[in-house]
């Protein structure tokens, strides 16, 4: 199983001061790795709230692991992911203003818009995950338009929605039967990761809000540990 881990939210902090150079996602990105992610994930949505171009193309530079970068069918993002060349992108659906991504992307609307997103990435040889609800309907679909792997959305699961773990279980199966490589994610946390992380067919899931969450507790003591001493010393200072 392998853990894609998403840094957005460290630039969301970052954008909070707007203009600031810290924290500084790619250095998150590195220590992720340190840590055990097989892969970093950051989206670049429409507004660019918080990852923005120039994280993309360090990313792309200094990822030891793979880079797998979201986006919506926006031409203008399509054009720069053809450019930067991450090792995965995955398709998903953007609504102006959205808090996060609201469900998987709906291939009966948009099949031969995203068919044509499938063949230009691909040919520039990037691989294609497609962010889909449980339904064999919109898996079938995502095979047919040519994508390496589905990521089967799992934020109605975390939000408790009965029924949505066989849901995934199901749909799981069937997309590894037709082929694709399975992947999961949204919502997930440390209290209710383990059911989804122990479907058989599921390879990948991607991480984001629960561990940036983690880190800032984890991290807390030592970074006011790191002031205080600062503080501490300063008494000393010669002016
Ligand atoms: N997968 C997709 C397609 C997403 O859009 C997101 C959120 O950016 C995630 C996974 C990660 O979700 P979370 O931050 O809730 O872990």
């Amino acid at each position: 199983m392998r853990l894609g881990v998403n840094i957005d939210h460290v630039a969301t902090v970052r954008e909070a001061r707007g203009g600031v150079p810290y924290p500084e996602p790619v250095e998150a990105a590195l220590l992720a790795e340190s840590g055990g992610a097989d892969g970093i994930t950051v989206h670049l949505r429409i507004d660019r709230r918080h990852i923005k171009e120039r994280d993309i193309r360090i990313l792309k530079e200094v990822v030891k692991t793979h880079l797998n970068v979201e986006a919506s069918l926006d031409p203008e993002i399509q054009e720069f992911l053809l450019d930067v060349k991450p090792h995965w992108v995955c398709l998903v659906p953007e609504r102006p203003g959205e808090r996060t991504t609201e469900g998987g992307l709906d291939l009966t609307k948009v099949e031969e818009e995203a068919r044509r997103a499938v063949d230009r990435l691909k040919e520039r040889g990037i691989k294609v995950t497609i962010f889909v609800e449980p339904d064999a309907k919109i898996i079938e679909i995502a095979k047919r338009i040519g994508a390496d792997a589905v990521e089967i959305n799992t934020g109605k699961y975390a939000e408790g929605v009965p029924g949505e773990l066989k849901r995934i279980e199901d749909a799981a199966g069937f997309a590894a039967s037709c082929g694709l490589e399975v992947h999961g994610g949204h919502g997930l946390h440390y209290h209710n990761v383990v059911p989804v992380a122990s479907i058989p067919e599921i390879v990948e899931l991607n991480i984001g809000h629960s561990i940036v969450a983690r880190a800032i507790m984890v991290g807390m003591e030592r970074a006011v540990r790191e002031m205080k001493n600062l503080l501490l010393g300063a008494r000393k200072w010669n002016r």
